[in-house]
């Protein structure tokens, strides 16, 4: 029987930051709104230079050195990105595979928004259990910055760019495993947060309930009011779901890492669940909403800080675009 295992972490963040006080120049916002809306006070943009291909081999190369192995013996590569390089090919995994010097093995994007690290860990964890590889590359990269309207208010000063990598390799020891990534969607909000493109088909009118104006400009468009209270009802019942699965006590869990989109839908979580604040990890203050790089870079910022320690007990949630929204449990 093979387990699952998060092997390493690693993340790279582009090097300009904006700080809130930036946005006050152009549009109607403060940073007082936005620090009290969302917790967000910096988010960092990558150079037109890079794309997230850029940031996700730069995340990925540091996995792969941190797990103490060679690129040669990575045998899948899988991206989560909503902001890859190219549309619809070559993929990112692709891209960032080649920069790495890896060849003739696969490599494919998922698309799962901000859920995308958790969709990750499902397939990463299906793969390695059904012993069809050994050592996984999954990666969350993203630039944000090249899909936001940036006279929407609304939406542009959320986010921000980053990747977040990890090798997910085979062991036979349960306790330094996965032990359960519960995800799931539901395409009848797909058009509350989405982008999309002159050429993309319009979805049906029964594809939601809420029938708002779609601009077709490519841009990130979301109805952050909506989404932000399906979110918390999901997250809630969710991480719910699969403690009880798992006969877990909130109060066993080392580090609740969510992904990063809101202050207040992580608390709304850690509330629910009674958590303390010291295992909540936060860092939305410091980069935004990273989409698939969030729930990884916030993994590597614990790390970098010597607060994660070898067995510590993880609980990761994600809700993105979709909707996506899943959740897992996992040992260091
Ligand atoms: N500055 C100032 N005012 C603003 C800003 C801004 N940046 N943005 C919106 N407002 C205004 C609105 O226009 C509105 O004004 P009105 O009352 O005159 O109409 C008012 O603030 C309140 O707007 P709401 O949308 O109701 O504000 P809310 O408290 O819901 O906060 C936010 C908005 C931060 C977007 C929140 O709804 C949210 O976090 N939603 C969830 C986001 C999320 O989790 N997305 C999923 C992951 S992302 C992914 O998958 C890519």
């Amino acid at each position: 029987m093979y387990y699952a295992s998060l092997r390493s972490i690693a993340s790279f963040t582009p090097s300009r930051c904006v700080p809130n006080s930036e946005f006050e120049k152009t549009l109607d916002t403060s940073d007082e709104w936005i620090t009290k809306r969302t917790g967000i006070r910096t988010r960092y943009f990558a150079l037109d230079s890079q794309g997230s291909s850029d940031l996700g081999v730069e995340a990925a190369r540091l996995a792969i050195k941190r797990a103490n192995l060679e690129s040669s013996d990575i045998d899948l590569v899988i991206c989560a990105t909503l902001s890859p390089d190219f549309a619809a090919m070559p993929s990112n995994a692709c891209l960032i595979s080649a920069k790495l010097g890896i060849q003739n093995i696969p490599a494919f994007d998922i698309s799962a928004a901000c859920t995308g690290f958790i969709y990750l860990l499902k397939i990463a964890k299906s793969f390695i259990e059904s012993g069809a590889y050994q050592n996984i590359l999954i990666i969350g990269a993203e630039k944000v910055s090249s899909v936001l309207d940036f006279s929407d208010r609304g939406t542009c000063v959320l986010f921000g760019d980053g990747a977040g990598a990890a090798i997910i390799s085979r062991t036979k020891d349960k306790a330094e495993s996965i032990l359960d990534v519960h995800i799931s969607a539901n395409g009848k909000y797909a058009d509350l947060l989405m982008t999309p493109q002159k050429a993309d088909k319009a979805p049906s009118k029964d594809s939601s309930d809420t029938n708002h104006d779609i601009h077709y400009n490519g841009k990130l468009q979301m109805k952050g009011n909506e989404v932000f209270k399906y979110a918390v009802r999901t997250l809630i019942a969710d991480v719910e779901h699969i403690l009880s699965k798992n006969a877990i006590s909130p109060k066993d869990i080392t580090h609740f890492i969510p992904h990063q989109a809101n202050l207040r839908i992580i608390n709304a979580v850690g509330e629910q669940l009674a958590l303390k604040e010291s295992q909540i990890v936060l860092t939305v203050q410091k980069y935004g909403n990273t989409s698939a790089a969030s729930i990884p870079m916030a993994i590597d910022e614990i790390y970098r800080e010597h607060r994660l320690k070898k067995g510590d007990l993880l609980l990761l949630d994600a809700f993105g675009g979709g909707f996506t929204w899943g959740s897992a449990l996992l040992h260091f």
